[in-house]
């Protein structure tokens, strides 16, 4: 489509901005994109980023903006933006709260992509952003690999404690340092305000007894690890190691740093520019499968590692076809038959040759099959573990073989990273806190007895629902849960459950039920009609996934609220097989998209239209 009317705001822009503008003939879409700010390396490779991949489509055209770190000035740049009839907003807020409700209001008339901070809620089309927490753990290990098991004394440079960034990786690390690396001791941090490298510089060279006794620096952005760099070469302190975060290429970024040997290893936090403007397309051309967040991967760069980047594997059997094999957990729950069936077609939409396997929710027969996977010397292998525990040796011995593993639904528990490409799922803890503020919102100031029913004990949406459901509840005095039982997502395991726990409790017995799957509620359905009570009624019902029988129960009344987990992973999952034959990087989690239910929001219609 040719944007009329555009030519002369974009002509403008061409003064205002860095902006690009394709010849306007071959203009299909206009991206806006405000910029927080422009003044640190990692924004201005961004941009940089942004504008290469969007390069790469001459119908494409973007107009940049630079908010010069102030809120008021990025609610203009939206509002210019939105003046010039951008069809997509990609956003890196200044200040989240702040953005927050524009960003929603934005997100009623077209799509938005929100890049490094994400703001609160769901009221967004994409979020893509690093994992801070994950990256101070990184840091942490990477400390730990320079100082060995001795360890030593570590000075923290920072930037404000205001920013959720600074928050979150200080978080990460001090807790990883705590937990797995005791000898490493934190000295108190060095807060950098403004976040800058000349001011690092400074602070520096006016406290040098900072740096008595230290063995190392960690610092939270390669910028800033560039001012230490400058200020313990003046005070003659350059044998002080550095290890920086951030990574952005170019002069005097992360890998600069590390090749001219000024700081030991940095934490890569990549940008997310490429993916913004791959997604963006996905998105303007209406394509299925596009997710609601994507963490992107962080690693640890050193000199050693530093010229084969590539760490883990990559298959190549693009070129004669792909074959994938698929270890799924079993045939448990509804959620489970769709996840299946949306992934074995999704394999026949691609062209992809799937081996399929069920374990039956048994660990060692999916194990064995991983090693079929291996013996056949597939080209990937997508894993759903049963239990986060356990997987370590198999996906070692796979990567040895040099086949990459993806992980859907759920997730294994190692440090090692490096085990897998990416994992694809929902947010459980998110499904969990959504489960909790229904509560909330239902009974203010009240007392709540709840009942709790769980899924397979060590597995991901168990460990993480439960986590993200107490989170809230522990919080408020006046609830309580009164009875934890784990039903492996069955609706055998629900029922029998809540029928032991109604026989053996005197009425009133309970207010709330949670179940972390449908399967289990319909189940407790069952148990408490038995018991002559009214379910929804008489005792409220609660569960995730937002199977069409669980909607239809929620309609009818007898259960009170679903939060959505997708089981429609394939789409997802095989173009994520796909970019990796091509050799993509994958980002480290691709989180579906999900919401929630109650009853007036689901009828005949939609409870028939829906897939599973
Ligand atoms: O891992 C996802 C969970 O597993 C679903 O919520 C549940 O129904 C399934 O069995």
């Amino acid at each position: 489509m040719l944007r009329k009317g555009l030519l002369p705001a974009m002509a403008l822009l061409l003064l205002l901005a860095s902006c690009r503008v394709s010849p306007p003939e071959k203009i299909d879409y206009v991206i806006g994109v405000s910029n927080s700010s422009m003044l640190e390396e990692w924004r201005i490779q961004l941009n940089r980023e942004l504008k290469e991949e969007a390069d790469r489509y001459p119908f494409l055209s973007v107009i940049f903006t630079d908010a010069a770190s102030r809120s008021d000035k990025q609610i203009r740049d939206i509002e210019k933006l939105m003046g010039y009839g951008i069809d997509l907003l990609i956003i890196s807020p200044c200040d989240v709260e702040r953005m927050t409700p524009i960003i929603s209001a934005i997100y009623e008339t077209i799509p938005v992509i929100i890049l490094d901070r994400v703001v609160d809620g769901y009221d967004y089309t994409l979020f893509i952003g690093p994992d801070n927490d994950n990256i101070g753990r990184l840091g942490a290990l990477a400390l730990h690999r320079l100082l060995g098991e001795e360890g030593g004394r570590v000075l923290e440079i920072s930037g404000p404690m205001d920013q959720l960034s600074s928050r979150s990786r200080s978080r990460g690390l001090h807790r990883e340092v705590e937990e797995s690396y005791p000898s490493i001791v934190m000295k108190d941090p060095l807060i950098v305000s403004p976040q800058n490298r000349d001011r690092a510089e400074d602070l520096l060279l006016e406290e040098p007894g900072r740096l008595e006794g230290i063995d190392a620096i960690y610092t939270h952005t390669d910028g800033l690890a560039l001012g230490v760099s400058r200020a313990l070469e003046k005070l003659d302190r350059a044998d002080i190691p550095i290890v920086g975060t951030d990574n952005p290429s170019g002069e005097n970024g992360g890998f600069d740093l590390v090749d001219r040997g000024l700081i030991h290893s940095t934490v890569e936090s990549s940008t997310g520019g490429r993916e913004a403007v791959r997604y963006a397309l996905d998105i303007l051309n209406r394509r299925t499968g596009v997710p609601k967040q994507i963490i992107l991967r962080s690693r640890i760069v050193t000199r050693d590692n530093r010229s084969n980047y590539t760490p883990m594997p990559v298959g190549g059997g693009a070129e004669d076809g792909i074959t994938l094999g698929y270890a799924q957990v079993g045939t448990e729950s509804q959620w489970r038959v769709s996840n299946t069936k949306s992934i074995i077609q999704a394999a026949k939409d691609f062209d992809i040759d799937l081996i399929y396997r069920d374990a039956d929710q048994n660990q060692e027969a999916q194990i064995g099959y991983l090693r079929e996977f291996i013996e056949k010397k597939v080209d990937a292998i997508l894993l759903s573990p049963i239990v986060e525990e356990g997987y370590e040796e198999v996906l070692g011995e796979a990567k040895e073989a040099g086949i990459p593993v993806l992980l859907s639904d759920r997730k294994i528990d190692s440090p090692d990273e490096e085990l897998y490409m990416t994992f694809i799922g929902g947010d459980f803890k998110e499904e969990g806190r959504r489960a909790a503020r229904w509560i909330s919102r239902q009974y203010p100031g009240q007392s709540v007895r709840i009942l709790e029913l769980w899924g397979t004990n060590g597995a991901t949406p168990t460990e993480e629902r439960h986590e993200g459901f107490a989170e809230i509840i522990d919080g408020i005095a006046a609830y309580d849960i009164v009875y934890a039982g784990t039903g492996n997502f069955t609706r055998d395991g629900g029922y029998a459950i809540v029928s032991d726990y109604l026989e053996t409790h005197a009425p009133p017995m309970v207010d709330v039920i949670f179940a972390h799957n449908d399967d289990m509620i319909l189940g407790a359905i069952d148990a408490i009609r038995e018991r002559g009570l009214k379910p929804g009624v008489d005792i409220k019902l609660i569960s995730v996934d937002g199977t069409r029988a669980a909607l239809n129960a929620l309609k009818k009344g007898d259960m009170n609220f679903v939060v959505e987990c997708t089981p429609l992973l394939g789409d997802q999952v095989m173009k994520a097989v796909l970019d990796l034959m091509q050799g993509k990087d994958l980002p480290m989690r691709i989180v579906t998209d999900e919401r929630t239910f109650e009853a007036d929001q689901v009828d005949d219609g939609f409870i028939r239209r829906r897939s599973y």
